[in-house]
């Protein structure tokens, strides 16, 4: 019974609290799967208008997933989006919201923001807590050099629409101990994701691969070899694609495509990532996809 006291559970509820720390995209999704697993959870953002509005979406996204869940049973619905949402605490302090034995940092993409966060929540966080970040493209390690707890962190990269993408990626750290990584695989299991590993490798597994073939896609049709619309059929006929590269570019946002190349290029030099001046002259202009009505295709808005 001593040692049992001392030792670190790996059981399948060894993580019951959460805390995510940024209350944006990213941030409200992984909320809300956490939520809808039973967890508690508290989001952290700086700003209360965000946070209201983490809630919204949360709760008609769970509407939407009650309705799929209970079709055949439709009284339960309620009672689903309510327990789900009573999980959910919002907070503007990271002070306040440390006590969990789980936080997971979705705040702004710059090295030094999160690495000032996660120097703070090293030194306020309970001792067995584990800091995760969401980062897409920025090295893992680099994220948590300054912290002291190096076993107890990694990455979580979930994808967008976090509630809809089934992947989540566990990112090792260098310094990782082979009871957090396991945590962080059964957590993600937990909240209904199917989890792949890798290294603190630029672009992980999926960026890492999708970025060339999205980059080339681009280059073909820079040069005039195909439209964009028969290299969006070619893909997904030919090779089994969901979308086609210029939709899923127009449904990710050509400004984050250019994003990903740049980052992608710092961090590896390789040409394929060079820049390339047709996604350049559209982000310039503005036609950055869907969200702006118009990107390779146009939309209603
Ligand atoms: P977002 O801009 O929608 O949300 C970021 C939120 O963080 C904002 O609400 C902001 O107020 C808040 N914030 C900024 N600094 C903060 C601080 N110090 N403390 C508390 N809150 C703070 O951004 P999004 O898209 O949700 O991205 C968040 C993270 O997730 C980034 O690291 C991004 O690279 C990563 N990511 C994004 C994906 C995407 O498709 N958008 C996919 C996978 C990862």
């Amino acid at each position: 019974v001593l040692t049992r006291k001392f030792s670190i559970s790996t059981s399948q509820n060894a993580i019951k609290t959460v805390t995510v720390i940024g209350g944006g995209l990213m941030g409200s999704g992984i909320a809300q799967v956490t939520a809808q697993a039973g967890q508690t959870v508290t989001i952290v953002d700086l700003e209360p208008e965000i946070l209201n509005k983490a809630q919204k979406s949360i709760q008609a996204n769970l509407g939407r997933v009650a309705k799929k869940l209970y079709k055949d049973d439709p009284g339960k619905i309620e009672g689903f989006v309510k327990e789900s949402l009573d999980r959910i605490k919002i907070s503007t302090k990271v002070e306040d919201s440390v006590n969990s034995d789980l936080i997971i940092e979705a705040i702004v993409e710059k090295l030094d923001i999160k690495q000032e966060l996660f120097n703070k929540l090293d030194k306020l966080a309970p001792e067995h807590t584990i800091l995760a970040t969401n980062t897409s493209s920025i090295s893992v390690n680099a994220i948590g050099s300054g912290i002291k707890r190096k076993d107890k962190f990694g990455g979580l990269h979930f994808f967008n629409p976090v509630p809809v993408m089934r992947l989540l990626e566990v990112i090792k750290s260098d310094h990782i101990s082979e009871d957090t990584y396991q945590t962080m695989m059964e957590w993600g299991k937990s909240v209904g994701k199917t989890c792949i590993t890798c290294k603190d490798t630029p672009g992980f597994v999926v960026n890492r691969l999708l970025a060339p073939y999205s980059a080339e896609a681009l280059r073909m049709y820079e040069r005039g070899d195909a439209t964009k619309e028969d290299i969006d059929i070619g893909l997904k006929l030919g090779a089994g694609f969901p979308m086609g590269p210029f939709e899923l570019a127009d449904y990710t946002g050509l400004d984050t495509n250019k994003f990903v190349l740049q980052v992608m290029h710092e961090m590896t030099k390789h040409p394929v990532f060079e820049p390339i001046p047709l996604l350049d002259k559209m982000v310039a202009e503005g036609k950055l996809g869907i969200k702006t009505g118009e990107g390779w295709y146009k939309y209603k808005k």
